[in-house]
């Protein structure tokens, strides 16, 4: 027994920046992003537009995709490392905001494999039967944390969340491979501003920014998300052909494109929304899912791979048939 996903839905921010908006911003260009990272907009959180609020509205949709009712969800797993809130869970808001009143709620944090590691963590439940149906939310405003001084990293990142709900079905198929590599988690850090030296001193805050070593991040991603799609494939006794999309973090369109190059497989089984949308962290898997979904390009039977990577430094890849 494992869940099947049943419904997807997403949430984008209203108002939308463009690399031209930047350049007028900071010493950047249009040609720059686009040429480095394919990124052309993203999308940035209002003051009313919370992580909950973001999850919320996504997890609606889902509902609605999957024909089901709020009280019907009985797991809500929200993944997110930029809540407004630390308490209460962004989980538990969402529970309150659509009225999922039977619902246990919590939240996780794996960064940008966050999504990942949520949806393994509701299929454990699911497969033990522990609960039915479970409601999994990636959703990120990484406006909040980006040093819109730097250059280098703020052009990569925008907000949005992503939803799908999965219910147990006895023929559905979920395979799974994670690893964690606590040593190289410098290479992408953010401090937590809540440390005494932050609010007595009112110290140098550049640290509680996402910081990043962009060329080691790049390097683990082109090397360890090929390698951990073979690992999964090997688990399910699939083969690369028998695969009809690699659904990736959307983190830069130049690793996506090394990763296939590093598959050999075509660049058309990788679909990419990153142009519009850039770096959403942990909601990137579940937009692209959506949007994929509501375009129709997914069929009943279809062997979709799933990929995150990111801060920890952590990456997984799942299997799962649509
Ligand atoms: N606009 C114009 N110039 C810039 C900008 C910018 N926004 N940012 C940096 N530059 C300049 C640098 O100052 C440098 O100039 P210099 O040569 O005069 O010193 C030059 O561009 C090259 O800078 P690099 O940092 O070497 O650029 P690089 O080719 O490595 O590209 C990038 C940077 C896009 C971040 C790349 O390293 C990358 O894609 N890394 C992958 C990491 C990633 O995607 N992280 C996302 C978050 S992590 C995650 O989601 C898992």
């Amino acid at each position: 027994m494992t869940g099947k996903i049943k419904g997807t839905g997403s949430y984008r921010p209203v108002q939308v920046w463009d690399n031209d908006n930047l350049s007028h911003m900071m010493d950047t260009s249009d040609e720059w992003i686009r040429g480095r990272t394919g990124i052309r907009q993203r999308h940035i959180a209002g003051q009313e537009e919370t992580v909950a609020y973001m999850a919320a509205r996504a997890a609606e949709k889902a509902l609605t995709d999957a024909g089901m009712w709020p009280e019907q969800i009985d797991l809500i797993l929200v993944s997110t490392m930029s809540a407004e809130r630390i308490m209460p869970c962004t989980a538990c808001e969402v529970q309150k905001l659509i009225g999922a009143v039977n619902a246990t709620c919590f939240d996780l944090n794996g960064a940008c494999t966050g999504f990942l590691l949520a949806l393994n963590t509701a299929q454990a439940y699911l497969g033990q039967q522990i609960y039915h149906r479970a409601l999994v939310i990636g959703a990120e405003a990484l406006s909040h944390l980006t040093n819109w001084q730097d250059r280098s990293t703020c052009v990569l990142f925008g907000d949005g969340a992503g939803a799908v709900i999965l219910e147990n079905e006895e023929s559905a198929v979920y395979i799974q491979a994670t690893h964690s590599m606590g040593n190289g988690g410098e290479s992408l850090t953010c401090a937590s501003r809540n440390r005494p030296e932050f609010t007595e001193t009112r110290a140098d805050l550049s640290s509680t920014y996402m910081q990043m070593d962009g060329k080691e991040v790049f390097k683990f991603a082109v090397s360890k998300v090929p390698e951990v799609i073979l690992e999964v494939l090997e688990k399910a006794g699939k083969t690369k052909e028998e695969i009809r999309y690699y659904m990736l973090h959307q983190a830069n369109q130049r690793i996506v494109s090394s990763v296939a190059k590093h598959m050999k497989e075509p660049l058309e089984k990788f679909p990419m929304n990153i142009e519009n949308l850039g770096n959403t962290s942990s909601a990137s898997i579940p937009l692209l899912l959506d949007e994929w979904n509501k375009k129709g390009e997914l069929k009943a039977g279809d062997w979709v791979v799933l990929s995150g990577f990111g801060g920890g430094l952590t990456y997984g890849a799942s299997l799962l048939q649509w």
